[in-house]
């Protein structure tokens, strides 16, 4: 499965066309910051009051919102209550709501919170952390939604989060001051072997003890970066990283000295890393490292007594670690795993909002997107791959094509994709506004941020919904020039070719179709299905 999306996504990249690609990865490159980062490993005087938080210390745990989710799941199945459950996740990318537009939909910071409750119902005790990339890479939301992420982990009552090469890549400090500082409460972002700290020395920290309850075992959290991303990070000339055994070990004895029962360790390295890390620092308990694929292992692995486990990528599951008190002084705990599929059982009961923060903070986040008018970010007019050919190729909307194409017209006038706009706009909820965000409107509009293609609402009302062009490339030059036998070839790179096989041909169409109907918006694509059976087939017979 994970294999064949890859296949399918290179493929699909690779048809995606040229001189498309927005340098945001560019624009958004580590501006030159004057940053030098203070060493944290001598900085042990940080551990002050606020980063240790007791139960007391947090929002009132609120009336569990009634999920359907706690009962009659086997989950933690034989489980007592745990002295302390370690809730783990990271690699977030950006998604803010469950990932994608079809059923099953997966993760989301609201399903998050509904998670929570439903520990704190049980009366569980919970310590939440962050591996990092909570950002995803380049976009032009990107740092708002690190923004809105590292506030609702405050709502959660996350205490700390560790920083991942999407963090960087946004421009660290610039993020940081905007999610953590001035925010008390927000979780606390660790690199232990980040050196010469400065201007991020009150941001970053190395590590931290937290207890859920005043009696419950002290968890010690620490952060590093592992040496594979250092290197990377390293070339950008900003960022320089310490030796990481030299640094934990510091770490490790600093956070004993504070009495620290459990050490978690947010490694943001490979899991071969972390298995060397776990041979050489036995006394970590658990290890959070980075997930080799976006499916997690439902396992944990083990190296000595150190418990390694990984989580995923776009915040769809989440790892519990219970940790239970054994009274032996050769090993004080043991520990339990269990990964969790934020499935739609987490989902807010309809009418329930109120119970769940979340959506407000979404909500809120779809109002700056429209009133910050991001949209008009993304309007780079870059070059549909047949304006690179006709530079002078224009987008006319699907009625343009009507009169000579009635077949293909009708075909598609009864068609979801004559609607998908208006889908966006009325049907998308918990937030609403959703046609103001780019990150939603690209596939549900024609020729989006292309030369002359969509831009918003008011001005291309004739592109919305995904419209002829939208597979076919901007039309008027064949429409002023219909005998023109290069402006018609040029408007279906998608017919057969000579000598093709169907199967290659199918391949072929498939890539266009797969830039939208991709694994995670189109949970259950077919291409023979979608094209055939449900009518997107629209082959011309009038002319
Ligand atoms: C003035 C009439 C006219 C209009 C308007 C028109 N077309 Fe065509 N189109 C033709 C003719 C004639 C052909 C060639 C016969 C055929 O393939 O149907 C053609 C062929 C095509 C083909 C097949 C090309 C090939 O070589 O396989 C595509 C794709 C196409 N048109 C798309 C569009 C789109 C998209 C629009 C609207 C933007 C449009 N046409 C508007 C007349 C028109
Ligand atoms: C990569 C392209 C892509 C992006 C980005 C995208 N969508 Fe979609 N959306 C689709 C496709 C494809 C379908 C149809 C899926 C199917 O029926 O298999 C769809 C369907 C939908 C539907 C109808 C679902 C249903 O039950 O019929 C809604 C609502 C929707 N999308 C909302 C959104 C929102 C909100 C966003 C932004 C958060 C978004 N989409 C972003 C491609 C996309
Ligand atoms: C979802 C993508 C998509 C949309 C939307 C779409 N087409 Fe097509 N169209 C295709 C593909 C793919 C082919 C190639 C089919 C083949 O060769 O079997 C095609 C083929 C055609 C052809 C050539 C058919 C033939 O073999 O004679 C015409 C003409 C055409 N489309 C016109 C239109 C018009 C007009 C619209 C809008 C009313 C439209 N298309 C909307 C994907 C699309
Ligand atoms: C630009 C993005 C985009 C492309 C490219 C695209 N689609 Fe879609 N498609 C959508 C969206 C968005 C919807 C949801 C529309 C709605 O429900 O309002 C959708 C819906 C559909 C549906 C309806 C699904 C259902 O169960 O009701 C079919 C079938 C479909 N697409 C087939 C195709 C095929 C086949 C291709 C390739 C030839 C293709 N699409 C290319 C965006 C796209």
């Amino acid at each position: 499965m994970e294999k064949d999306d890859q296949d399918r996504i290179k493929q699909a990249s690779a048809a995606r066309g040229t001189g498309s690609t927005p340098p945001y990865a560019t624009s958004l490159k580590l501006a030159a910051l004057a940053v030098t980062l203070v060493s944290v490993a001598t900085a042990t005087g940080f551990l002050a009051a606020p980063f240790l938080r007791p139960q007391e210390a947090r929002p009132a745990a609120e009336a569990a919102p009634g999920t359907q989710a706690d009962e009659g799941t086997p989950l933690f199945r034989g489980w007592p209550k745990p002295d302390v459950a370690l809730v783990l996740t990271g690699e977030q990318h950006g998604y803010l709501q469950p990932c994608g537009c079809t059923e099953p939909q997966k993760g989301g910071l609201a399903r998050r919170y509904n998670f929570l409750q439903t520990l704190n119902k049980r009366g569980w005790p919970v310590v939440a952390a962050d591996l990092g990339d909570i950002a995803q890479e380049a976009s032009p939301q990107a740092l708002l939604k690190f923004k809105y992420s590292m506030k609702a982990l405050e709502h959660i009552g996350y205490t700390a989060v560790s920083i991942g090469k999407n963090e960087v890549d946004l421009d660290l400090l610039t993020a940081l001051a905007e999610a953590v500082l001035n925010e008390a409460k927000a979780p606390r972002p660790l690199v232990a072997n980040l050196l010469n700290k400065d201007a991020a020395a009150d941001l970053v920290k190395s590590w931290v003890i937290t207890a859920a309850t005043n009696d419950g075992p002290k968890v010690g959290i620490v952060g590093i970066t592992g040496p594979e991303l250092a290197k990377k990070l390293q070339k950008n000339g900003q960022w320089q990283f310490d030796d990481e055994n030299k640094v934990l070990a510091g770490a490790i004895q600093g956070m004993q000295a504070k009495n620290a029962d459990l050490l978690l360790l947010l490694y943001q390295g490979t899991i071969d890393e972390a298995k060397a890390i776990a041979a050489k620092n036995p006394q970590i308990n658990v290890i959070l490292c980075l997930s080799r694929e976006s499916e997690p292992s439902s396992r944990a692995d083990q190296v000595g007594q150190t418990t390694i486990v990984s989580v995923g990528h776009k915040g769809r599951y989440l790892g519990v670690v219970g940790a239970y008190r054994t009274g032996k002084a050769d090993q004080p705990f043991e520990l339990r795993y269990e990964l969790v599929e934020l499935d739609p059982r987490y989902e807010t009961p309809e009418g329930k909002d109120n119970t769940n923060p979340i959506h407000g903070l979404m909500q809120e986040y779809a109002e700056k997107v429209r009133d910050g008018n991001y949209l008009a970010k993304y309007m780079l007019n870059s070059l549909h791959p047949l304006q690179v050919t006709f530079p002078n190729a224009e987008y006319l909307g699907s009625e343009a094509c009507k009169v000579c194409h009635k077949d293909a017209y009708n075909i598609w006038k009864n068609h979801p994709h004559s609607h998908a706009y208006e889908t966006l706009k009325v049907r998308a909820k918990r937030p609403t506004l959703r046609q103001f965000d780019g990150e939603c409107v690209k596939c549900h509009v024609t020729g989006f941020a292309y030369k002359t293609g969509f831009r918003s609402e008011e001005q291309s009302p004739k592109l919305l919904n995904v419209g002829c062009e939208e597979c076919h490339g901007p039309g008027s030059l064949h429409v002023r020039d219909k005998n023109n036998v290069q402006f018609r070839e040029a408007l279906n790179p998608w017919k057969s070719k000579e000598g093709e096989t169907t199967k290659k041909h199918e391949d072929r169409m498939f890539s266009l179709c797969f830039r939208c109907h991709d694994t995670d918006n189109s949970v259950h694509f077919d291409f023979p299905e979608y094209w055939y059976k449900k009518k997107t087939e629209h082959k011309n017979k009038d002319e």
